[in-house]
């Protein structure tokens, strides 16, 4: 089978930025906390006339004109998100009218913060299996339309914003390389958003009770986290008989400091942990997207070098890929 790999990426992020001074305003918080348990400073929060689609749409047509490839090259366009634009259709199908990706088959990915890992994966195997030749994968969430902002043990940790990756068969060696992908759906309930689905459809009592905004048990979370993480960075490299040494830059889904730190220094390579969470904040399925790009674009990382990306979210949902930049 041939290789896929990343020709080109992208990211978006709203204008405005909200740091942690201003949301001392709102609830009640201190930058001292919230910096101190999650590494963030402020995040940038999307327009109320910016839907997901919007956010994804400009980070594809940056991916796109990195990679040279022309809207209409595109096969397949797949995005992933747990903020969709609407129930149905799927934003993928949203953002192929904007941005002119006429020939694309298109869908959503729901596996949460792990979304872009995983649509990475289904990405490589059309290449792989010839299904396709150029794949647009996006990661894009407005996490503030599903916030609850007079809960200030998650209002504080998300922030909305965009990346994607143009895929395509190039003859690397690696390129995307297979992944390892897993989730547990027993503990679905720490980490969702409980109603507006067909289990707990939208009534007054609903949105009383704020059941339509994301609901999180922090702790049990962070220690799932850090142990899934770990775990699946050493079975991606067991798979494709790597060593941590052979790694350039290992990036984590960043939802929070701490845990990235802690992977790190489980795997000893704190040094080469690649983190912008102080500037972004937990922006889930678009979190690994936007880091793949700054990491690649500043040169942390260079042609030929191996990364691993590895994600934790929702579900819970986790996984871990090589990727050769
Ligand atoms: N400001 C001030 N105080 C706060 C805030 C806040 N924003 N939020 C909570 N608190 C208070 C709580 O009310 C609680 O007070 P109490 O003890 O009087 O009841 C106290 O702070 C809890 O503090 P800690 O126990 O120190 O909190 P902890 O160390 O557990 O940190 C955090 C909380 C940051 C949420 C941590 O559990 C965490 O990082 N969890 C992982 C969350 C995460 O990253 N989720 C996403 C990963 S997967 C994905 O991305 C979907």
């Amino acid at each position: 089978a041939r290789t896929a790999s990343i020709v080109g990426t992208g990211m978006y992020v709203p204008e405005r930025v909200v740091t942690n001074r201003d949301l001392e305003e709102i609830v009640d918080t201190s930058d001292e906390w919230i910096f101190s348990r999650t590494g963030m400073r402020e995040r940038r929060i999307a327009a109320e006339d910016q839907a997901t689609s919007d956010l994804a749409a400009e980070a594809a047509k940056a991916a796109l004109a990195d990679a040279g490839v022309a809207a209409a090259e595109v096969d397949q366009l797949i995005t992933a998100t747990l903020s969709p634009d609407m129930i149905f259709p799927s934003t993928a199908c949203l953002v192929q009218h904007r941005i002119g990706a006429d020939r694309a088959a298109c869908f959503d990915l729901g596996a949460a913060c792990s979304g872009f890992l995983y649509a990475l994966e289904q990405a490589r195997c059309s290449i792989a299996s010839g299904a396709a030749d150029t794949v647009l994968v996006i990661g894009a969430e407005k996490m503030s339309a599903f916030l609850d902002w007079e809960d200030r043990s998650t209002c504080v940790l998300f922030g909305d914003g965009a990346g994607a990756a143009v895929l395509r068969a190039r003859g690397d060696r690696i390129g995307v390389g297979e992944a390892v992908l897993g989730a547990d759906g027993s503990l679905a309930e720490l980490l969702c958003v409980p109603a507006g689905g067909s289990r707990m459809p939208a009534s007054e009592d609903t949105l009383r009770r704020r059941l339509h905004c994301l609901r999180m048990e922090g702790r049990e979370v962070y220690k799932h986290a850090v142990s899934h993480m770990v775990e699946s960075v050493y079975d991606v490299l067991r798979r494709h008989e790597l060593d941590p040494d052979e790694i350039a830059c290992f990036i984590p889904h960043q939802a929070n400091a701490r845990i990235i730190q802690a992977v790190g220094a489980r795997l000893d390579v704190e040094e080469r942990m690649f983190m912008d969470v102080e500037r972004y904040g937990n922006t889930s399925a678009a979190a690994l997207a936007i880091a793949l790009h700054e990491a690649v674009k500043s040169g942390t990382v260079s042609r030929g070098e191996l990364m691993v990306l590895v994600a934790f979210g929702g579900g819970f949902t986790w996984g871990a890929n090589i990727v050769e930049c």
